[in-house]
């Protein structure tokens, strides 16, 4: 039939584009259209696959969801980038899911080659995330890459400095190292609060922006 149902006379062109079967990509968008994942949908699936494949890490990422969204309201962060902030939060290490298991799993120190390997999930992490347009993916994204980065440059994978270091990463990186150092892991028992407290002093102005270190040590968590 050379024209649609309300009479409208289409052109040759457009009717033989129309019997044709649709580019896979606007299949996509109209799914997409149709039944658009939410933040929460998305970041919730993501955390998922990150403890499937590392089941003992769930407790680490609700604290560090927790710990950075607490962070982000004492310097009066919009509610709104704290929200992005929460859910991002959580996928910091979603890179881990390109590293090997046995290494994840070692419990002896690494080598040089399996160190490199293993720094590399922030890279990972950043092409599994930075691949979407919407701003949680953006903001997810620019944490999993940045959040190993150092206030003093000495960091990895870029060696970025000081205000350069995204202030979500720099938020991270500050809450991620206090939980793991306050949690058990196979190569280590959990440190207690003086001794971790000690820890994150030390690394004031190297490893964190002093700034928000200060912040983040007048109400530490328990
Ligand atoms: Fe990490």
């Amino acid at each position: 039939m050379p024209n649609g149902k309300s009479g409208i006379k289409l052109p040759a062109n457009i009717i033989e584009s129309m019997s044709q079967p649709l580019p896979q990509d606007s299949i996509e968008d109209q799914i997409l259209q149709s039944d658009q994942l939410s933040m929460e949908d998305a970041s919730f699936c993501l955390r998922s696959a990150c403890i499937a494949y590392e089941p003992e890490i769930g407790p680490h990422l609700k604290n560090v969801s927790n710990y950075a969204a607490a962070l982000a309201r004492k310097i009066d962060l919009d509610p709104h980038q704290i929200d992005l902030l929460w859910h991002g939060a959580a996928l910091h290490d979603i890179g881990k899911l390109g590293i090997p298991q046995e290494l994840i799993r070692k419990e002896s120190s690494l080598s040089p080659d399996e160190m490199q390997l293993m720094q590399s999930h922030t890279v990972i992490g950043h092409n599994i995330l930075n691949t979407g347009t919407s701003e949680f993916l953006k903001v997810a994204a620019e944490i999993a890459l940045s959040h190993h980065e150092s206030w003093d440059g000495t960091g990895y994978p870029n060696q970025i400095k000081g205000n350069a270091i995204p202030l979500t990463a720099r938020i991270v990186a500050i809450v991620d190292v206090y939980d793991a150092l306050r949690s058990k892991r196979r190569y280590k028992p959990a440190w207690g609060k003086k001794e971790a407290l000690q820890e994150m002093t030390d690394l004031r102005g190297q490893k964190f922006d002093p700034e928000l270190l200060d912040l983040f040590l007048t109400d530490i968590p328990a």
